[in-house]
């Protein structure tokens, strides 16, 4: 077996929202792979399928939607396990998720209990995936600690003596961030999925968070799984990236030819729509078009969705902002 083949396969996902106004596909499709040691961005504007890809990996999607086909197979040594067509409680998955592949969820509030200070729901995780069971009440508190404490140093928190007793409403975001990042990290997993992990961060948060997950992935031998809508943190932090649209691949690239020999005429309309750093401050290009995918219709960026003959009854949704007209266009 040799290191490049992928630790982790998705083969024609798909993923469906049922809904009253027809079903609404989501992720429609969809392969990838993830190499060890490998960052793979994962890219595209809002609604084209980037979390619902994610959460399908864990098998956490939302009750309401339903996996319509593909396998999602995850490489353990020689052995193979399919998570897609397996039960989302089921030993194969649970033996995957939170212990193999791990995910650092979009909002990092929700992501933890409000009630519970960082340290112990840290540490909560540090007992179940590090710890014997068997272990003393008082030992494996004790212990838990010491290895919360580490994983906090580890991603850079100031006095974690001291933060480890904090709520989380208590840090700031970018602690926050960092706070979850370690309890992403307890379980030492081969993959890490990072779900727009930078975007309610300021520019300079968000540029020591994109560090210290590179230096997290070199040091641990992690591959890391990074979804954003942000092509200037692809490019900071990715080795190849997927460019997503309509829950659908556009293009699948090293991150250099991405950048330079951009392929699919979406991925170019992308780029056009970033804003360089260094350039003069111009308008960005719009991309007109629908955000919400209809099964009946996969027309790209259509203009006259909106009066489409073969839609079931509602408009799409238009998408006239400024894509990625985000923080890091003025700078
Ligand atoms: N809970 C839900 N109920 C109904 N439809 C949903 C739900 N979550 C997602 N969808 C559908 O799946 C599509 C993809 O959503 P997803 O959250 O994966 O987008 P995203 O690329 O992560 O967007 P963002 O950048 O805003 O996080 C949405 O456009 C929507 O149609
Ligand atoms: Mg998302």
């Amino acid at each position: 077996m040799s290191a490049r083949e992928p630790l982790l396969r998705v083969r024609e996902l798909s993923v469906t929202f049922p809904s009253r106004e027809g079903d609404v596909s989501a992720v429609d499709r969809l392969s990838l792979e993830v190499f060890p040691d490998e960052v793979l961005g994962i890219v595209g504007e809002s609604g084209s399928g980037k979390s619902v890809t994610s959460l399908s990996i864990l098998r956490v999607l939302p009750k309401r939607s339903r996996i319509d086909g593909g396998t999602i197979v995850f490489r353990d040594g020689d052995a193979e396990i399919e998570m897609a067509q397996s039960s989302a409680d089921g030993p194969e998955v649970r033996s995957v998720r939170g212990r193999r592949i791990s995910m650092i969820f979009q909002e990092p509030m929700s992501a933890f209990s409000p009630l519970h200070t960082i340290g112990n729901q840290i540490g909560e995780a540090v007992a179940l995936h590090n710890l014997p069971p068997d272990l003393k009440r008082s030992a494996r508190k004790a212990e838990s600690r010491l290895q919360t404490l580490d994983l906090l140093r580890s991603v850079g928190m100031p006095n974690p003596e001291q933060l480890i007793d904090s709520y989380p409403h208590e840090l700031s975001g970018g602690m926050r961030q960092r706070a979850l990042i370690a309890m992403g990290l307890a379980c030492h997993p081969d993959i890490l999925i990072a779900d727009e992990p930078t975007t309610a961060l300021d520019v300079t948060l968000q540029s020591q968070i994109i560090a210290l997950l590179s230096r997290l992935r070199r040091e641990q031998g992690m591959s890391i799984i990074f979804v954003t809508h942000d092509l200037g943190v692809i490019a900071e932090i990715a080795d190849r990236v997927l460019v997503m649209y309509l829950g659908r691949e556009m293009e699948t690239a090293p991150v250099d030819d991405l950048f330079h020999n951009p392929k699919h005429p979406y991925t170019k309309a992308l780029m056009r729509s970033m804003p360089t750093i260094s350039g003069p401050l111009v308008a960005l290009v719009p991309i007109d078009g629908m955000t919400l995918p209809r099964a009946h219709c996969r027309t790209m960026r259509c203009p006259r969705a909106d009066k489409c003959p073969g839609r079931p009854g509602t408009s799409g949704r238009l998408l006239s902002g400024w894509l990625t007209a985000t923080r890091r266009d003025i700078r």
